[in-house]
Formats: structure tokens, C-alpha cells, sequence
């Protein structure tokens, strides 16, 4: 990884974890696993390289957002789902001029979108979704689901892999999930 690189995911992901414990973890496992994916699929160093660094900064808009609403772990108010929304936006919080940055801003607003085109911010539909943002859908929703967040209580691993199973088709890229299912049980799981 070019320092640079680095330096600059190792930044902005101290800069999340100060507004929002747990991020930094979070990221890296989601990395950790969608790279994985991605290579079992065969993508090109380029691609993973980007997949890596999206993966990092994917929830880095959070940095927007009140710490209060981030931390809450009651039932959301409309105008609080539609707040929390706004974190696929980091364009903000990116320096573009770096050339491994390119297409990145661009996979993180597409991260919450679905296969079956009911996800935001602009319900864009299978392949639309560049591929890069639908292995981190399927990391990320896995992640959660298994090691938990503020609110949501950890169901671990394979009850987490079955519910990724359920959504193949609707929510998920299903040759993603395919290779994921593949590759699960050779990844150690870092930083839980
Ligand atoms: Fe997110
Ligand atoms: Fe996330």
C-alpha cells in the first residue's frame, strides 16, 4: 500500500473513531472480507486495491453527522433514518487529486444500494451498482449482523452468512454472495 494511501485511510478512520467508537474495527473487517471476496471472483490488483479502499472509508460521511444520533439505539425518527442516510455522501471528507482515489466517492454513495433496486440514495439496480459497492453491501450487512453494532446485538457467523443467503438476488449481488459463501470460512475474523 502506497504511504500515502495509508496515511490517509489511517487518518480519516482515527477521525471516525473518536466521533463514533467502533468504526475503525468495523472498517477494517469489512475490508478484510470484501477483498477477499473480490479476489475469489478474480478481480484485477486494481480492483481490489480500490475494493480495500473503499471498504476502509466506506462509512466515513458518519463524520457529518451528530454523535447523539450515531449512538442512539432506540427506534428512529423519520427525519433521523433520512439524516443517517446522508453518511453515503463523504465527498467532503475525500481528496480526489490523489489517483487512488478515483471511482472511490462514487462506490461509497452506492454502498446502501440493492440488487433488486430498492436501496439509496438513487435505487440504482443490479450491475448499475459498481461492483465495488455491492461486495461491501454483502461484507458490511454480514459484519453487523455477526459482530453487532450500537444497535443491533451480534448473531454471530453463520446465522449472519444465512441471512446473507436470504438476500442473494434481492438485496444482493448473488454471484457475489456465491463467492462470499466460499471464502467465509478461510477468513480469519480480525479485530472483533
Ligand atoms: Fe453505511
Ligand atoms: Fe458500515
Amino acid at each position: 500500500m502506497s504511504s500515502e494511501r495509508q496515511d490517509t485511510i489511517r487518518k480519516l478512520l482515527t477521525a471516525l473513531e473518536d466521533h463514533h467508537p467502533g468504526e475503525m474495527r468495523h472498517a477494517e473487517r469489512v475490508a478484510v472480507v470484501a477483498v477477499a471476496t473480490a479476489n475469489e471472483l478474480g478481480l484485477d490488483d486494481s480492483t481490489l486495491e480500490r475494493v480495500h479502499s473503499s471498504s476502509m472509508l466506506h462509512d466515513v460521511g458518519k463524520l457529518s453527522l451528530n454523535a447523539d444520533l450515531l449512538q442512539s439505539t432506540g427506534l428512529l425518527t423519520r427525519e433521523d433514518r433520512e439524516q443517517l442516510e446522508t453518511h453515503v455522501d463523504a465527498i467532503q471528507f475525500l481528496n480526489i487529486d490523489h489517483a487512488w482515489m478515483e471511482g472511490v466517492p462514487r462506490i461509497i454513495r452506492s454502498h446502501h444500494e440493492r440488487w433488486d433496486g430498492t436501496g439509496y440514495p438513487n435505487q440504482l439496480k443490479g450491475e448499475d451498482i459498481p461492483i465495488e459497492a455491492r461486495l461491501i453491501a454483502v461484507a458490511e450487512v454480514y459484519d453487523t449482523l455477526a459482530y453487532g453494532a450500537i444497535w443491533k446485538e451480534p448473531i454471530g457467523e453463520d446465522a449472519a452468512a444465512a441471512e446473507i443467503e436470504k438476500g442473494s438476488g434481492t438485496w444482493f449481488d448473488p454471484s457475489i454472495v456465491e463467492a462470499f459463501q466460499r471464502v467465509r470460512h478461510l477468513i480469519q475474523p480480525v479485530n472483533v
